[in-house]
């Protein structure tokens, strides 16, 4: 982060003025499918709204300032925009380096789908970047990362990945979901495009999905803004609108998400039915420089492998009570699961494989002390084999 800090400023006005007729302070939510034209060829500004619409719009003004894009596109989930960047920027033939550790639902994307039609991948391990560059072919077209990686959280050195990109003639693509970009503005580190499920800390209260894309070149912005109208996968007025909302609080959201997730990783460490905390602000985290380096903090998710192996992971997550078994991350209630048979069950017997005896957490913004309690009666599982059965 350099020169003034004025990213909560731009959490709370980025939407725009108060409306100029009404005085209302926050935008109204256009549900109009189409706009009357004043002649043939001459309209306001709005035509048909999956091409454009005004609350979309505001929208995608605030992720363009909040990560420091010239444009940025809301999408209708986050696989939406991963799908309609790779459609833009890719031809059959073509070859992308993903992560050894994503996203499962991003893997099958490129495993299942793009595949299919001509798209051609291979993992490399993204903490490291002479494998990625290894990882390279003549037809390399994306470097695609995470950083923190889901589930594993490892750490990408952005910059280096982006001489990595460029000096191969490829765009570095980076999925700052976890991070959000209060914690890490990727195109300031030299990345081309930026995704986002803001189904996670962006819409912050698992009540909406959506995704986006924000890139700094105007032409790229230009052919991604023709994709997203001819593919047609855009965020809706009322999604547009519940993601603006949420990201007015993103930087407070952020800061306690952040001050939860330090003390229960610190719990974790010291637990004796825990093998290994995976969390970033932990000093012997291999990614820990680098983390502190690029990021502001290290974010709200914590993974951790168990003493017991998979049965005892699940175990773990079947008597969580305050922690929500639940897919996703980001919200403001804490969230745990098992990745290895939930959010990463499509990477199973793939290079993206999780390992059974892991466990993911998002940890939410409620009183630190009932999540640590919460945890400790959880882990009592692990302790004692004969509760591993008890259903929720
Ligand atoms: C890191 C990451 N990227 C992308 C996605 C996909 O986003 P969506 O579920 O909004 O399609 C997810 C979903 O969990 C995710 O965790």
């Amino acid at each position: 982060m350099s020169g003034r800090d004025d990213f909560a400023t731009r959490c709370v006005h980025g939407a725009g003025a108060p409306d100029a007729h009404t005085g209302a302070v926050v935008p109204p939510i256009s549900l109009a499918s189409t706009f009357a034209q004043d002649g043939v060829g001459r309209d306001r500004g709005y035509e048909y709204s999956r091409s454009g619409n005004p609350t979309r719009d505001a929208l995608q003004e605030c992720l363009a300032s909040l990560e420091g894009g010239t444009r940025a596109l809301a999408f209708a989930s986050g696989l939406a925009a991963e799908d309609t960047l790779l459609r833009t920027v890719c031809r059959p033939g073509d070859h992308v380096v993903i992560p050894d550790d994503a996203y499962g639902g991003t893997y099958r994307l490129f495993a299942k789908v793009a595949q299919r039609w001509g798209l051609e991948w291979s993992a490399a391990s993204v903490a490291d970047p002479d494998a990625v560059a290894a990882a390279i072919r003549p037809r390399t077209r994306l470097i695609w990362t995470e950083s923190p990686t889901n589930p594993l959280l490892g750490i990408a050195d952005l910059a280096a990945l982006a001489d990595v990109a460029h000096s191969h003639g490829a765009l570095l693509v980076v999925d700052n979901t976890f991070a959000s970009p209060y914690l890490q503005q990727p195109l300031a580190l030299g990345a081309d495009v930026v995704v986002h499920s803001t189904t996670k800390y962006l819409g912050g209260h698992s009540d909406v999905v959506g995704g986006a894309l924000v890139v700094s070149d105007p032409g790229l912005a230009e052919e991604l803004a023709f994709h997203q109208n001819a593919m047609g996968a855009v965020a809706g007025p009322f999604d547009a609108w519940l993601t603006l909302r949420g990201i007015r609080t993103l930087g407070v959201r952020m800061e306690r998400h952040c001050d939860n997730a330090e003390r229960v990783a610190e719990f974790l460490t010291r637990h004796p039915a825990v093998t290994r905390v995976l969390y970033p602000g932990l000093p012997d985290h291999p990614g820990h420089k680098t983390a502190a380096a690029q990021m502001r903090r290290f974010g709200g998710m914590v993974s951790f492998q168990v003493a017991g192996g998979e049965p005892a992971a699940v175990a773990v997550c079947n008597r969580a009570r305050l922690f929500t078994l639940a897919e996703s991350l980001g919200g403001v209630e804490s969230l745990i699961e098992h990745p290895g048979r939930m959010t990463h069950a499509s990477a199973a017997g793939s290079p993206l494989e999780v390992p059974g005896d892991l466990v993911r957490l998002s940890v939410g913004i409620e009183t630190v002390d009932d999540l640590l309690a919460d945890l400790d009666q959880a882990l009592a599982a692990v302790a004692d084999p004969g509760t591993a059965r008890v259903p929720r």
